[in-house]
């Protein structure tokens, strides 16, 4: 059975009955901006909140993150509520604010200094500041209490985001144990002796082990996880049914290797692609030359420098190759108050000009750079338009860059050459896989993408297709509410403590209402 919106929503309503769905994410699905003088607003670039906002479209609720854009209190109610989609609302988006100093500890700070580059193999030393730490600790707090806010009308289930929130969970069981919490860690999870050199390492083991289920993208992340625990808690594992018991309370941990929609290509397509298509050929001067697009963040985690050199060294071996296609790359613009984004984006533009000035003539570039933020029409137009798509990270929770450039392509036509290191490898195997790191390897996967035959990338394609349409974001979400169903009788427990026991800001007096087990009720029976 197909797993689609329809599918979901039933699995939602019996497993959630009445209890509301709470989603937790520092990033907002939707951002308001000004542009001339109006207010617009856009879709951010990456694939947590592409993944999400489906299946919150499907399942209604509330999602409670950071309100980042410049207009975004002018669209707003005065708890900070604004219906989304914008042009067509299914359910509510709660902005919480943050002044510059948390946005700048706790984002940039513990989140972005810290624990990404604590969590990718990249070489990337992380910053341990114990300023940051206690911005993240008090930002963790304030999304406690707004989701606290958020839920005091009854049973609900929080469904938590990645690394911003790692004291949340724990945070929220201390004042409402009734309430069901899940987590999905977007990005990988470290091996033990690396994590454990993060000074607070133990808070936020105890921060995660809040949760009811705690969800990776793969099975290794998963072990790393479990074994963190392990060496630094004292706990049980119950290693058959992955799961952890520490104070009485039970987290399992799993993994659900997230998706997309995979129908939103053909709609952002639309009739008429081919003619845009026509368009961004004549605007870019790419003639009716191949491309090989890359799609992403500009982030030194997703290998852009290396497929650059592999270029590189792609024309130099193979110069027959020159004037015969182009590369293709957007790199959105991503965390550039960082000195590590701003460095790398001045990278990739150099790397750049170096490519096209040493193989590039007056008619042809064999680079083609473009440093901005575009909207889902644009990217699935690229996705279509290209001969192949190259993901390189160095090391990459997931991917969806991947997924998406499969699920665009019912021509069953174009190569995916994609890095070993991300957890899209595991289930994506009939892409062309590389190693990054190894320059010609990648050189060679490139040269393998522009020279495939057509049978041969029909057979990958259509493979590819199959494993991406079934197990699609549908099945993901599905699968993590089935899994919180089967536990619930386990994390049905009295309700105690209560919001200033936590040490959290005091909350209007509904805000400490506790649930009953009998309250529970639809949870519970399943
Ligand atoms: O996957 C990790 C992640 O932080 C996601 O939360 C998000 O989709 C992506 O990277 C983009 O990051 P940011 O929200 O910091 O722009």
């Amino acid at each position: 059975m197909v797993w689609n919106t329809q599918r979901l929503l039933e699995v939602a309503r019996t497993r959630l009955g009445n209890a509301q769905l709470i989603v937790v994410a520092n990033r907002e699905p939707y951002i308001h901006r000004y542009r001339e003088g109006e207010v617009e607003w856009i879709r951010p670039a990456g694939g947590l909140t592409t993944a999400l906002d489906p299946v919150m479209q499907a399942c209604g609720g509330v999602w409670v993150a950071h309100g980042s854009g410049e207009a975004d209190r002018d669209v707003c109610d005065a708890a900070g509520r604004v219906g989304v989609p914008p042009d067509q609302p299914r359910y509510t988006l709660r902005r919480v604010w943050l002044t510059r100093e948390q946005e700048e500890g706790y984002y940039y700070g513990f989140a972005n200094s810290c624990l990404w580059p604590l969590c990718h193999q990249v070489f990337c030393r992380p910053v341990f500041d114990p300023q940051h730490w206690q911005i993240y600790r008090q930002v963790n707090e304030l999304f406690a209490a707004a989701v606290l806010e958020e839920a005091q009308n009854g049973p609900a289930l929080i469904f938590v985001q990645d690394y911003h929130f790692a004291l949340l969970p724990r945070l929220l069981k201390q004042v409402r144990p009734d309430l069901i919490i899940a987590h999905f860690w977007h990005i990988p999870w470290p091996e033990v002796d690396k994590f454990l050199v993060c000074p607070w390492a133990r808070d936020i083991l105890e921060g995660l082990l809040g949760n009811d289920l705690l969800g990776f993208h793969t099975q290794h992340d998963c072990n790393n996880f479990q074994e963190c625990v392990d060496r630094t808690l004292e706990c049980r594992l119950n290693r058959e049914e992955f799961s952890i018991i520490r104070g009485g309370r039970q987290t399992r941990v799993r993994p659900f290797p997230i998706s997309v929609d995979t129908d939103l290509p053909r709609r952002y397509l639309g009739p008429n692609w081919e003619s845009r298509a026509a368009q961004w050929r004549k605007k870019l001067r790419l003639g009716q030359r191949p491309l090989l697009v890359g799609v992403d963040r500009l982030d030194y985690t997703k290998g852009i420098p290396e497929r650059l050199q592999a270029l590189d060294h792609l024309l130099r071996h193979h110069p027959e190759l020159k004037g015969t296609f182009h590369f293709l790359q957007v790199g959105a613009p991503s965390r550039t108050h960082l000195p590590a984004y701003r460095d790398l984006a001045e990278q990739v533009e150099e790397l750049t000009e170096r490519i096209n000035w040493e193989h590039g003539t007056s008619h042809w570039r064999p680079v083609v750079l473009l440093q901005e933020h575009y909207g889902p029409e644009e990217i699935t137009l690229l996705y279509r338009m290209a001969a192949g798509c190259v993901v390189s990270s160095l090391h990459d929770g997931m991917n969806l860059v991947a997924k998406e450039f499969v699920a665009t392509r019912d021509d069953e036509r174009g190569v995916l050459v994609l890095s070993r290191f991300t957890g899209a490898a595991r289930e994506l195997t009939d892409a062309v896989l590389v190693n990054p790191f190894d320059v010609e390897e990648l050189a060679a996967g490139l040269y393998q993408a522009l020279t495939m035959p057509l049978e041969e990338q029909e057979r990958r394609m259509r493979r590819l297709r199959a494993q991406v349409l079934e197990h699609n974001i549908y099945r993901w979400a599905g699968q993590l509410l089935s899994a919180l169903g089967r536990m619930a009788p386990d994390v049905t427990a009295p309700a105690t403590a209560t919001v200033e026991a936590a040490g959290l800001p005091h909350l209007p007096a509904a805000a400490t209402h506790h649930q009953t087990v009998d309250s529970l009720a639809p949870l519970t029976r399943l």
